[in-house]
């Protein structure tokens, strides 16, 4: 049976009539309309749909809307503020770690998530923490180099990657 939910989604509550087999990715993007998450394989394999729940990356297509009441969500269109790029966006834009695009939000949501756990990754744990984002077009190199960038320091003057964290 349909019931309301409350989500907290980038900082601000959502009441939802959600089913109970409704998933947290088609409720942001259909019902709230927040394109932003992506859906390709939608069973858990390719990582566009990825978000933050309490500052850990998760599938959004593999969780149940009704399964994230009472926890902190961010989406992609979370991370910007005030017009001001996170600093994983920005570095992945410099960095020209983004092609079509459709992998990049999920990529973005797992880096931070990543980098939530661990400030300062290494490469191989930056390939590691990225190994569930699927993407056709980059050859990964390009989106490795730019999460290394803000591991390294190169984006903290951007401002702090707190989206999220603790
Ligand atoms: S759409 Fe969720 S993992 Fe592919
Ligand atoms: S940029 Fe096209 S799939 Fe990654």
């Amino acid at each position: 049976m349909k019931r309301v939910v409350q989500l907290d989604i980038n900082g601000s509550p959502y009441d939802v009539m959600v089913a109970p087999n409704e998933t947290l990715a088609d409720v942001v993007r259909r019902k709230l309309g927040m394109t932003g998450t992506k859906l390709g394989c939608e069973q858990g394999d390719c990582g566009a749909c990825t978000v933050l729940i309490d500052g850990k990356s998760h599938l959004s297509c593999l969780t149940l809307a009704v399964a994230s009441e009472g926890k902190e969500i961010t989406t992609i269109e979370g991370l910007e503020s005030d017009g001001q790029l996170d600093p994983v966006q920005q570095a992945v834009l410099e960095k020209h770690g983004v092609q079509c695009g459709i992998c990049t939000p999920g990529v973005i949501m797992s880096a931070k998530g990543l980098l939530n756990d661990n400030p300062k990754p290494s490469h191989d744990e930056v390939v590691v923490g990225l190994s569930g984002n699927l993407c056709r077009c980059t050859g990964y190199e390009k989106i490795f180099d730019a999460i290394n960038a803000v591991a390294n320091g190169e984006y903290d003057d951007v401002r702090p990657t707190e989206a999220g964290g603790e």
